[in-house]
């Protein structure tokens, strides 16, 4: 069950409204890596969670946190576009102190929205599930968790720098702080697993008996740049403990020709050679006797 009160978790008002910094904002709502990201890849890491107790618990208090978030962000874009005209002609446009209010506005949070927030980042592009991710391992799900907070905290400060309006910074310094928070969970929460003993370092924590060992430790030198063996991915012990890395310098390819299987007649690719292994006769799937012949094959 979901409860909801009508406060915000953070205040969430500029001083005037700003509709192109709108839909700016709108990429915190529905971005790649929004609050509607985060909300539903908790709730699906949550729901999905095998495991009763802290875990699942620290999952289920962030994932509604940021429930939270979305709101306040949808709130503040909501009372930026307060005033904003949803009725401007060619004309006005014309008018320079018109252009610069309507110059960047996504039409759509007028026509749409009624001036309100939308699911969509900020070129307007709809928030889309497979943004998510919840596998069910919480080591793979968890280092999902940091990247997400990790590329969520780069565009709220890149966004923090783009306003003067002291409102907006403030619910955006709650916003960096907040992120800050949860890319330190989520980080404390992958060393907890380790030590609790359920995951090990590389996801999933099985199959090394069985991967092909020769490979599970070489950096493969394969592109201009020769300076990629100074780094500690390239000699020395692994993170897993279980290897120590390994530099090819000059790799060879180990599999023979990247060659795809003959066409058949009806795909109508170019070729010398049909499905059958003969000649390729270009327009042998036209008229009777080809398509005779297509029946019977
Ligand atoms: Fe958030
Ligand atoms: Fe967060």
């Amino acid at each position: 069950m979901f409860r909801h009160t009508s406060d915000l978790q953070f205040e969430a008002k500029p001083e005037k409204p700003d509709a192109l910094y709108a839909m700016k904002l709108q990429e915190l709502i529905g971005g790649a890596f929004g609050e509607m990201t985060v909300t539903m890849q908790y709730l699906f890491q949550g729901w999905n969670c095998r495991m009763e107790g802290k875990y699942k618990d620290l999952i289920m208090d962030i994932a509604t946190e940021e429930i939270g978030h979305v709101e306040m962000i949808a709130t503040m874009v909501g009372r930026l576009l307060e005033g904003a005209p949803d009725d401007v002609t060619a004309e006005a446009v014309k008018e320079p102190a018109v252009a610069a209010v309507v110059g960047g506005m996504n039409p759509q949070q007028a026509i749409v929205g009624g001036g309100g927030a939308l699911p969509v980042d900020s070129a307007g592009t709809p928030w889309n599930g497979k943004y998510i991710v919840a596998s069910g391992n919480l080591m793979a799900d968890f280092r999902a968790n940091v990247a997400a907070e990790s590329q969520g905290r780069l565009q709220t400060a890149r966004l923090y720098h783009m306003t003067d309006d002291p409102g907006v910074k403030a619910m955006l310094q709650f916003n960096l702080a907040r992120d800050t928070v949860h890319q330190n969970e989520w980080l404390a929460a992958i060393e907890q697993l380790q030590e609790d003993g359920l995951e090990g370092p590389v996801a999933p924590d099985d199959l090394f008996e069985e991967e092909n060992q020769a490979h599970a430790r070489t950096h493969w030198h394969l592109s201009d740049g020769g300076e990629a063996d100074q780094g500690p991915w390239a000699s020395g012990q692994a993170p897993d403990g279980r290897h120590s890395f390994e530099y090819m310098a000059d790799p060879a390819a180990l599999g023979g020709k990247a060659s795809a299987p003959a066409p058949r007649p009806h795909q109508y690719v170019t070729s010398r050679t049909d499905a059958s292994g003969g000649p390729h006769v270009p327009g042998q799937a036209r008229g009777v006797a080809g398509r005779i012949k297509d029946t019977l094959q």
